[in-house]
């Protein structure tokens, strides 16, 4: 929980995407964070204070000269409260503003007094950002020492196409989390294996199956997150790289093996989650196979390479702490000991896919934890979470040297 009585003012200008900081706020709350929302004119003109006061459970800060809030918590006691400003959105005029230093309302007011980390997320038309005058102002702001997050690039609510997309809350957040992590993992070297895998049959269809991705990019964040230097090799997923990550895509079993075997030999530490196919057929058609009346149809299949264990019979100083997954749908524990001996592996996490709403596709996760002599069960909770658990146990049994 590393947002955890963090102090953010979510400061939100006047662009449409001020709707999407409603989600931004609640996360943060999620997090534990201690929120406090200002708004600008504009941005009242998209939402209504009220909605910011409801999910931040505070007031919403609105006015500079505001009697109410001068007896509490005026401009500059709320500047000196904040640790992070986040901006979001930053309009174009608010971005000239803050380039100037002119102070003539609460939030260019608030931006001159905090004296902490100062975060803008832009949105504006395409043409707009890429307007000589706003590139000005946003050298001028990098120059202060200001974060810009973002454009994305993307099509965008006046029907245009190009960079001025706000990030989305999800990115804004996993990035204040990023500010807020030491770098201790700093120099390590991760491998992670991601997403399913697809085996073609011919040249139009293939075998895969139900892997979103979601755990390994959450363990390819976290990692990145505390400062070591992450490549995730990943099978076709619907997920975007988090920041900081190498991503090296692949399709079939066989390249995910290539491409982890090539890594492997200069990594710190390996984690399979990939759900990678067990079978390939063993010669794809070069044409589509057509049904031609027939019943049915035969494939030949043939297995495919296990990487994770390839990785664990790795001899020597080469051989990094290697952890794998299982998803298992009954004895848990017994069957994720006999994967840990079996495959060599330093540590496995194993999950319940029989349990509704848990694993596969799902944003959320509890994992069972063994070694060679102990076990350790992380609840339910969000994957980004379990993540970063479980990025501590990686590393304490590292360190303990834990062998398989
Ligand atoms: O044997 P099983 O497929 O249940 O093992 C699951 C673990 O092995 C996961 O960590 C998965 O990423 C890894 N694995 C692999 N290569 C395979 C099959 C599984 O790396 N061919």
């Amino acid at each position: 929980m590393t947002l955890q009585g963090r102090r953010v003012l979510v400061a939100i200008s006047g662009g449409i995407a001020a709707y999407k900081c409603v989600e931004l706020v609640r996360r943060l709350k999620d997090r534990q964070a201690q929120v406090r929302v200002l708004m600008t004119k504009a941005a009242q003109s998209f939402v209504g204070p009220l909605t910011f006061q409801a999910v931040s459970g505070e007031p919403v800060h609105t006015e500079l000269l505001d009697p109410a809030a001068e007896l509490g918590m005026g401009h500059i006691e709320l500047a000196r409260w904040a640790e992070f400003l986040l901006v979001a959105p930053t309009t174009a005029n608010q971005m000239a503003h803050f380039a100037l230093g002119v102070a003539d309302d609460l939030l260019s007011t608030v931006w001159l007094a905090h004296a902490g980390q100062k975060i803008i997320a832009p949105a504006m038309n395409q043409q707009m950002w890429q307007a000589p005058a706003v590139q000005r102002n946003a050298a001028l702001l990098q120059s202060d020492h200001v974060q810009i997050w973002g454009p994305g690039h993307g099509e965008q609510a006046c029907g245009d196409v190009g960079p001025g997309r706000m990030l989305e809350p999800a990115e804004l957040l996993n990035r204040l989390e990023t500010l807020c992590f030491g770098k201790d993992l700093d120099g390590v070297r991760v491998v992670v294996t991601a997403g399913p895998t697809r085996e073609r049959l011919d040249p139009v269809r293939y075998l895969s199956n139900f892997s979103s991705g979601k755990m390994g990019y959450a363990l390819a964040q976290a990692f990145a997150q505390r400062g070591a230097d992450v490549h995730l090799v990943s099978g076709p997923v619907q997920l975007s790289t988090p920041m900081g990550v190498h991503r090296i895509d692949v399709e079939s079993a066989l390249e995910m093996h290539t491409a982890v075997m090539s890594l492997a030999l200069t990594a710190d530490i390996f984690i399979a989650t990939a759900a990678v196919a067990d079978f390939r057929v063993d010669k794809m058609a070069q044409q589509k196979l057509k049904k031609n009346g027939a019943p049915g149809l035969m494939l030949n299949l043939v297995t495919n390479p296990d990487i994770l264990a390839d990785v664990a019979a790795l001899e020597g100083t080469k051989r990094p702490f290697v952890v794998g997954f299982a998803a298992e749908t009954e004895h848990l524990h017994q069957y994720g000991r006999e994967k840990l001996e079996r495959k060599r592996l330093d540590m496995i996490a194993c999950n319940d896919v029989s349990v509704a709403g848990l694993g596969f596709g799902s944003d959320r996760n509890a994992l069972l934890l063994l070694w060679n002599d102990g076990s350790c069960y992380l609840p339910e909770a969000d994957k980004d979470q379990l993540a970063h658990q479980l990025v501590d146990h990686i590393i304490e049994k590292r360190q303990l040297g834990v062998q398989h």
